[in-house]
């Protein structure tokens, strides 16, 4: 007789291990499986973010800014360094003792939210509304049950067709967090947000690091304002982006790697680097899942096919995060997590598109939530921009950080906020009270008119919503 349970999570990354604490919160008996493995084969639930993704890159980003600051900044502080050094392996060390305590603290939140953890890799044996078996195969197999399944299974990074990840020389997200000596020359296939927040560390700790885009404009995504100013300071700092290029042929030597590519201007191009990083976006991962086997649909592309409420085509069966519809990112995987196990509760779960923020950790950090100034236009929407810059910001002075600006964008007609965009220092943490005036349905008059501590970067946000009506105070 399998063990039984109301819910099994499939994974325990960020959308399945909140996914799990959230349903045992509600009462159901959950277990979480997931097979990720540290360098001892123990468990290491967390998934990417945990392991190789929000939470290693953020480690290594805060080192090397220190190791920059000591290196150029705190001069003008009057702090005068000597001797200044890089351990990169305590470096190293120390971002894989962060990631050890966030596995260890997942593994406890699992304890103390008495859900049952199983190590190794769920796949789907049979089943229907009533009950589905899941078959776990690690150190040992066993097969469990439960009426309800949500499937958390996450993404992989994609390869270029011909240059398969060896973590080597040709590197993923994995390789990119884990390299055991600076490279002389680092190469960067797309400048998203991995290669942005890869490409700074390693440039940072020393790197000649060259970054080569598809796409002719720098980061599309962004409002163009904002992506603008944030590649002119990247330039500065050293980073060099290629737009418009054409992947070539990609080989390895013995310990370098060459890219052939074709520039924006036509001409043929051969780089060789130490390493090479390819950052080109992420595929949706259903290895092993034994999705066939029971008739689990995906979509074209190889997502989990979901509807609005994550609900996929078989009765009973759910699936979050990165391997469903949406943007990949830590905190929309939270959060359709705790929908779904409040849907099973009967619940209204409730995840709104429209006001998950983005943030790039580069320094300055570009942080955004809602529409750009370009999607607007599209829309043929009537809208009204303020912006204000950090320059004119006390605490930005004082910081010694005054790049960038705080960009509103509102309504023409009934002032409600469309859009915040920010590049510049804290913006991740800047752009939560742009989350929740939109959540709300603010004005940008209702965030003129709150009060805002001084000296504070907040006050920045304050300024650009007085920018909309043209009365900032301080510019
Ligand atoms: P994952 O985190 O990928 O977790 C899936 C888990 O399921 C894994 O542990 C996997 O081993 C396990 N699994 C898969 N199949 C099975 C199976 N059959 N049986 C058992 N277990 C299985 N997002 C942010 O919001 N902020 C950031 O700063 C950020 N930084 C990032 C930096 C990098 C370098 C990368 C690569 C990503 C970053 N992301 C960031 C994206 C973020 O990591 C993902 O959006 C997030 O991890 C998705 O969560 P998930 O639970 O859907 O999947
Ligand atoms: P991405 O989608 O952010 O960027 C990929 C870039 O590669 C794009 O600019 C694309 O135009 C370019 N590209 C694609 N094919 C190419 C080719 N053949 N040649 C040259 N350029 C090419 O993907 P990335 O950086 O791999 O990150 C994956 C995802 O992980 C992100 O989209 C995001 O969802 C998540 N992530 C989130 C972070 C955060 O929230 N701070 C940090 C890192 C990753």
């Amino acid at each position: 007789m399998s063990k039984q349970f109301d819910v099994v999570v499939i994974g325990g990354g960020p959308g399945g291990y909140i996914a799990a604490i959230r349903a045992a919160q509600l009462g159901f008996n959950t277990a979480c499986i997931d097979e990720w493995k540290n360098a001892k084969n123990g468990p290491a639930p967390g998934g990417t973010c945990t392991n190789v993704g929000c939470i290693p890159s953020k480690a290594l980003l805060q080192s090397s800014e220190h190791y920059e600051h000591a290196g150029h900044a705190f001069a003008e502080h009057g702090i005068e360094v000597k001797g200044l050094g890089l351990n990169l392996g305590q470096m190293l060390a120390r971002k894989d003792g962060v990631v050890k305590q966030n596995n260890e603290g997942i593994l406890y939140l699992f304890k103390k939210n008495k859900v049952t953890f199983f190590h190794g890799r769920g796949s789907f044996v049979k089943g229907d509304a009533s009950a589905y078996e899941i078959k776990v195969s690690g150190a040992a197999e066993e097969t469990i049950s439960a009426k309800h399944i949500i499937v958390a299974t996450g993404s992989n990074a994609r390869a270029l067709p011909g240059a398969p990840f060896d973590e080597k020389l040709i590197l993923s997200n994995a390789g990119a967090l884990a390299i055991d000596a600076v490279p002389a020359k680092l190469g960067v296939i797309g400048a998203g947000v991995i290669g942005l927040e890869m490409g700074s560390v390693w440039r940072r700790l020393g790197s000649d690091v060259s970054v080569l885009e598809a796409l002719p404009t720098f980061l599309g995504a962004v409002d163009e304002q904002i992506a603008k100013e944030a590649g002119k300071l990247f330039t500065k700092q050293g980073l060099k982006v290629s737009l418009g290029v054409n992947i070539g042929a990609i080989t390895t030597g013995k310990n370098d790697v060459t890219v052939e590519y074709v520039d924006a201007a036509g001409a043929t191009q051969k780089a060789v680097y130490d390493k090479l990083i390819v950052s080109i976006g992420r595929t949706p991962n259903t290895i092993g899942l034994n999705a066939e086997g029971v008739g689990l649909q995906l979509d074209e592309r190889g997502f989990i096919a979901v509807d609005g409420d994550c609900k996929t085509n078989l009765p009973n069966v759910w699936a979050v995060g990165d391997v469903v519809r949406g943007p990949m990112l830590a905190h929309k995987a939270e959060e359709e997590g705790v929908a779904v196990a409040e849907r099973i509760a009967g619940q209204h779960g409730h995840v709104n598109f429209n006001t998950i923020p983005w943030v790039i950790y580069t320094s300055p950090e570009i942080a955004w939530v809602g529409k750009t100034e370009q999607q607007l236009k599209a829309d043929g929407v009537a809208y009204k921009a303020g912006t204000f810059p950090f320059l004119a910001n006390g605490r930005a002075r004082a910081l010694g950080d005054t790049s960038g600006m705080v960009k509103f964008l509102a309504d023409a007609k009934t002032d409600e906020i469309l859009g915040v965009h920010i590049v510049g220092p804290m913006a991740s943490e800047l752009i939560s009270e742009a989350v929740v005036a939109m959540e709300f349905r603010a004005s940008a008059e209702d965030i003129a008119r709150i009060c805002h501590a001084h000296p504070s970067l907040s006050e920045a946000t304050k300024e650009a919503a007085l920018a909309v009506d043209k009365r900032s105070l301080n510019f």
